[in-house]
């Protein structure tokens, strides 16, 4: 049985490996409005086993019986924002966007103290399941933000245009593309009053193949969906209203595992 398995994944692998260099050699990229309803399809379903894992649900996938590693994960995040913007930043009660929350790993350590916390994601059950996290340490500062995936400028209808920190972590390499990515960076501009911060990480392309952004296959392909050039992503928040101040790269996560990725620091200009 155990060779029958062994060969089944073997052949999958070359399937996906064959299926990847005929589509990125023709150009058979999904177009961007079926990435997108994709995108929604995938994340809405939290009944999935692996779905709740994948967004960071305290207790599930690679969390379940690894509380410390949720945990490490929300604090890593923390630290690399107060490497970037400065220890003391956080002790000032500030109105706080986390776009993509999740399951509330960055929520546990960046809220308690913000004066408000707008967890924004596409799905309702993300939402509740952050909203839990934060009433289990009695905070209150917490404002969910719901839009359909296609509709990320209604988010702007339920945030007052004010904040002081706009962030968002595992969140940028699973957009349908790099345009979509875009349309969230001149969101988070039109959020922040006239000196707020975005700190933002990405999954960055080094030029090797197995880093470029795939544009196809989204529930196949999510953790590579999105990659940028670090100075592509430089160049695209300048032309999205900031003005880029730090950057800093992991090639390789202890926390989550994962590969080449970036944490920006950015200053609405
Ligand atoms: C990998 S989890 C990351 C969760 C959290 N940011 C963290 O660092 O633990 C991705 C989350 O982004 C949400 N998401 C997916 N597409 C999104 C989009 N277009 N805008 C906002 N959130 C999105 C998913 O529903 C999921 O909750």
């Amino acid at each position: 049985m155990a060779m029958v398995a062994q060969l089944r994944n073997v052949i999958a692998h070359v399937y996906r490996s064959g299926e990847r260099v005929i589509r990125e050699n023709l150009h058979l990229y999904d177009p961007e409005s079926k990435l997108i309803a994709d995108s929604q399809r995938y994340w809405n379903r939290t009944d999935r086993s692996c779905i709740p894992g994948n967004a960071h649900w305290r207790g599930n996938g690679v969390f379940a019986g690894d509380d410390a590693r949720w945990l490490a994960m929300g604090r890593h995040n923390l630290a690399q924002f107060a490497r970037l913007a400065g220890p003391a930043y956080l002790r000032t009660p500030r109105r706080i966007v986390d776009w993509g929350c999740g399951g509330g790993a960055n929520a546990v350590h960046f809220a308690p103290g913000a004066a408000r916390y707008y967890g924004v994601d596409i799905t309702a059950a993300s939402l509740r399941e952050c909203h839990r996290q934060l009433q289990a340490l009695a905070c209150e500062a917490f404002v969910p933000v719901q839009f359909e995936a296609d509709q990320p400028e209604h988010a702007l209808e339920h945030i007052p245009k004010a904040c002081d920190l706009f962030f968002s972590t595992y969140v940028f390499e699973i957009f349908p593309t790099k345009e979509y990515g875009s349309r969230v960076l001149n969101i988070a501009s039109k959020l922040l009053t006239n000196d707020g911060l975005a700190f933002i990480q990405i999954r960055y392309d080094d030029g090797t193949s197995a880093s470029q952004p795939h544009r196809w296959g989204y529930a196949q392909n999510l953790p590579h969906m999105t990659t940028y050039r670090i100075e592509e992503f430089w160049q695209n928040a300048e032309q999205c209203g900031f003005t880029p101040q730090l950057v800093t790269l992991e090639r390789q996560q202890a926390v989550e595992l994962g590969e080449r990725y970036a944490y920006f620091l950015l200053k609405k200009s």
